[in-house]
């Protein structure tokens, strides 16, 4: 939809004036909403977002660095740091002007410190104290996966305890959420997470270069070319099949998908980087294969909660999040686990399960609402590249080495 830029003007006159007469105290309003911007840079994203307390998004910002990456075929970390120092000012910029919020306003910034690439998160901690200081506001230190796990509270409302799978180009893990800084890990990547997988497959099979993919990240590639694809063409092995804990491995399984292009390119008699006529079964295959490992861990994991007492009776839930959460076939197969527990599966949008300000706002908001991890401005806080999320609890769960009861996944595309 088009609108003529007068109209724009009176409609953006008419949104600030909505805003004046409901935060004048004087014509005896509630007083105004908490705001919070959040700042996001830990991997390949800039973002920024300014939310009030209610989840509200007044304006958000978010520069994407997915097509340079693709180009030089994966994330060089001195690129990336080099583009956030680019366009961290005006995408943090561009979330205040779009929201109309003077910094003056703002009741705290939240950044994420934790985990991510040191150089990447550096930027962003950087910018977020000089910024904190100079308008003397209190600052939030944020973890991104615990930002991940709780974005869907601002969603809908999701009681505490639920269980939360996250799966994105960095990270796997299943955590018991209990509260906004409570959380109890049951498994985690051991090796490369499935994003990262997806990625390098995309790019061994040179993908961009395929019409359709071009532009697409290796995982959404991965998805689309599945769709026409065989997935009992290459029957991959699902990986740690005998270890009975909620642990995500995936390099074995590149390692397979790795030796079948081989094959397969010798028996077309052409070079790596030609596409392979077979790459929409190949595709199917390894998405089957991610998704199927997944499902299995977080089978576990629901079977390790019910014997534990750590959901709710009432309304039990698994939160799917992350990068690769946008993956329409994992979900399902996600969801005839959940579906086989009696247990009811969320998942955020698509633009909320990737990277973004918004979530880290959230975050900001949800700690801001419980006074937990709020800083004064001149305290100096340092990132942290690797950062586990809560209480480790993989032991306990390797120990019960729960098997899981066979669960068919036919899933339809
Ligand atoms: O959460 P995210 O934006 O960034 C971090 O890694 O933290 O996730 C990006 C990852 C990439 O590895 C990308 O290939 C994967 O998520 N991804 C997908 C899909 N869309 C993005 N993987 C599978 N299917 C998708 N549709
Ligand atoms: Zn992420």
């Amino acid at each position: 939809m088009t609108m003529f830029p007068a109209k724009v003007k009176y409609l953006h006159r008419l949104l600030q004036l909505k805003h004046t007469l409901w935060c004048s105290p004087s014509l005896g309003k509630a007083p105004c909403s908490r705001l919070v911007l959040g700042i996001e840079t830990s991997c390949d994203d800039t973002g920024a977002a300014v939310l009030d307390e209610t989840g509200e998004i007044l304006g958000e910002s978010l520069h994407s660095q997915k097509d340079v990456h693709l180009r030089t075929g994966g994330i060089i970390p001195t690129v990336a740091q080099q583009l956030h120092r680019e366009h961290i000012e005006r995408v943090v910029q561009e979330a205040l002007e779009r929201s109309d919020v003077d910094p003056s306003r703002l009741s705290a910034v939240a950044t994420t410190v934790k985990p991510g690439l040191a150089l990447s998160l550096g930027i962003g901690l950087e910018f977020s104290q000089k910024f904190v200081r100079q308008h003397n506001k209190p600052f939030i230190p944020i973890h991104h996966m615990e930002a991940h796990a709780l974005t869907v509270r601002m969603l809908q409302p999701v009681a505490f305890p639920f269980l939360v799978l996250l799966v994105s180009g960095g990270h796997s893990l299943l955590a018991v959420a209990r509260g906004v800084d409570d959380f109890l890990l049951l498994g985690h990547a051991l090796d490369e997470a499935p994003g990262d997988a997806l990625d390098k497959v995309a790019r061994r099979l040179s993908l961009i270069k395929h019409p359709q993919c071009s532009t697409l990240s290796g995982g959404q590639a991965i998805e689309l070319l599945a769709e026409d694809g065989d997935r009992t063409r290459f029957p991959f092995r699902t990986p740690m099949g005998q270890t009975y804990d909620c642990c995500f491995s995936f390099a074995g399984l590149r390692n397979q998908v790795n030796m079948t292009i081989m094959k397969k390119e010798a028996e077309e008699g052409i070079e790596q980087g030609t596409l392979l006529s077979c790459v929409n079964d190949i595709a199917a295959s390894a998405q089957h294969t991610v998704a199927s490992h997944l499902a299995k861990r977080t089978h576990r994991a629901i079977l390790f909660c019910k014997a534990n007492g750590l959901l709710p009776s009432d309304s039990p839930t698994v939160v799917l999040s992350g990068g690769v959460a946008s993956n329409q076939y994992i979900r399902k197969s996600l969801t005839i686990i959940t579906d086989a527990t009696g247990l009811r599966l969320l998942c955020p949008p698509a633009k909320f399960c990737t990277d973004n300000g918004v979530m880290i706002a959230w975050n900001g908001v949800e700690r801001l609402r419980e006074g937990k991890g709020i800083l004064p401005p001149d305290v100096d806080v340092s990132y942290e590249p690797k950062a586990r999320l809560g209480v480790d609890m993989t032991a306990e769960v390797k120990a019960a080495a729960i098997r899981l009861p066979s669960v068919r996944m036919k899933i339809s595309k």
